[in-house]
């Protein structure tokens, strides 16, 4: 299919952003979250939960190693009918990321695990080394081929301790789903410290796991006999603040959001301080406003993991340096591959050449609406940021992408007063 036959997102640019807007649940911290219901046989709920596409994946790869679901209002009651050693479709695996996900819980409650390789998005190779030497170092076998990953515990998992060549977010947690029902003390040593990491640890002691360190470099983990539900609420979702921030700075706009962890956000309110943003916090507010007279300064970020700057922001604020005087640089330390926006933006009238691999971004430049299609979630959501601050009209390709991530991006951004609006295929076929 072209381009041309896919809905799209038409944006009217130059609309100052004004209004107050609450962020939704986690996307990175529900699914761990909800592989975790593979640990127990008890009915479980969680809060807070984003409706996204990525999540009712999930839920339909733990309905085929039965875990029954109900998704409503933003809350998942979760009923298991005892967990079965299994291997989800492919189809569903490559769906997304997470479903790797599954391997951690269920070589932990079944000793065996198998599962097609992971979808998600485009950016760079994501081998699952480290899952798979984490397992093995409990104990399993592992056996990885093209296919498909299968792992056996026969004689179950054992506390060792298990240093990670990076500190993968999915790996650790799938890690942590392990080794909660392993015999023994494990210990992670540099596991990722991202705030989604801390929430499923918080969650999993709740069920009676004894996790200690979540956040910190080392991770302890006693293993217990058995799990019980949960009952959790999930963290807000901070990427979908950053994007939402970085989309009011980039109309000048005025914006409260409520309901929020300003802690999860320091990297990127730190770059908002260099380059002139002002944003004000409460304990679960942040209050931008840009003074449209002011000249905003360039800077540099380099995407690193937590509490490094989130390469998951790194698409979103490459659009908005196009707005600030000077020349801005972006590296990226986390995935290999994840400067395809760059051509798009250029096509608003961005002024981005990379030098030694290094994207320096020169502004002002005054965008002019354009065509533009998005290969990953957050390569899209920064071309609709680049649309917003564009003259005239946009058309934002790749908005399936969105729907993985983001529970509605265009209609918060449309209570924020943007003229943006979906349109499906068929009403661009007649156009
Ligand atoms: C998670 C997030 C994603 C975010 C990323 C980095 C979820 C569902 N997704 O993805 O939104 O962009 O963290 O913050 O939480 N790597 C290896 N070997 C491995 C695993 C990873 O070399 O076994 C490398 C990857 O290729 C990449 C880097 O580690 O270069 C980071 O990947 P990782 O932290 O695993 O990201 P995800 O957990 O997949």
């Amino acid at each position: 299919m072209s381009a041309d036959a896919e809905p799209y997102l038409k944006i009217d640019g130059r609309r100052r952003l004004d209004g107050e807007i609450h962020v939704n649940g986690a996307k990175n911290a529900a699914l761990p979250c909800l592989a975790a219901a593979l640990l127990t046989d008890e009915p479980s709920r969680l809060r807070r939960v984003p409706d996204i596409e990525d999540v009712h994946r999930l839920l339909e790869i733990l309905e085929t190693l039965g875990i029954e679901s109900k998704f409503e209002g933003n809350e998942v009651e979760i009923r298991p009918s005892g967990t079965s050693a299994g291997s989800p479709p492919d189809h569903l695996a490559a769906a997304l990321r997470a479903s790797f996900l599954i391997m951690g819980p269920l070589l932990a409650r079944t000793g065996q695990g198998s599962c097609g390789p992971p979808g998600g998005d485009p950016i760079g190779q994501r081998p699952l080394d480290v899952h798979h030497a984490g397992f093995r170092a409990l104990g399993a076998l592992v056996e990885v081929s093209k296919e498909r990953t299968v792992a056996r515990a026969p004689n179950g998992l054992h506390g060792t301790t298990i240093v990670l060549d990076y500190p993968s977010v999915l790996g650790t947690e799938n890690l942590l789903l392990a080794a909660v029902l392993a015999s023994g003390r494990t210990k992670i040593i540099n596991a990722a410290m991202e705030p989604e990491v801390i929430c499923l640890a918080e969650m999993l002691n709740q069920m009676g796991a004894r996790i200690s360190g979540a956040g910190q470099h080392t991770v302890t983990i006693d293993g217990v006999d058995r799990l019980s539900g949960f009952n959790q609420t999930l963290i807000p979702d901070r990427i979908e603040a950053g994007t939402l921030l970085i989309a009011a700075a980039i109309t000048d706009g005025r914006v409260c959001l409520t309901g929020v962890n300003p802690a999860h956000l320091e990297s990127l309110l730190a770059k908002f301080a260099e380059v002139g943003i002002p944003v004000e916090r409460t304990s679960n507010q942040l209050i931008l406003s840009v003074d449209p007279h002011a000249e905003l300064q360039a800077t540099n970020i380099q995407a690193l993991p937590y509490p490094g700057f989130a390469t998951d922001l790194q698409a979103p604020m490459t659009a908005l340096l196009t707005q600030v005087t000077g020349i801005s640089t972006v590296q990226e330390r986390v995935f290999e591959d994840r400067f395809k926006h760059l051509d798009e933006l250029r096509k608003f009238g961005a002024s981005i050449v990379v030098k030694k691999s290094v994207p320096q971004i020169k502004g002002p430049s005054r965008l002019s609406g354009a065509n533009v299609l998005g290969n990953d979630i957050r390569a899209t959501a920064a071309l609709v940021v680049a649309a917003l601050s564009a003259d005239g009209e946009s058309r934002v390709y790749g908005v399936d992408h969105l729907d993985r991530a983001y529970a509605d991006l265009p209609g918060q951004l449309r209570a924020l007063g943007a003229d943006i609006e979906l349109l499906p295929s068929a009403d661009t076929l007649t156009n």
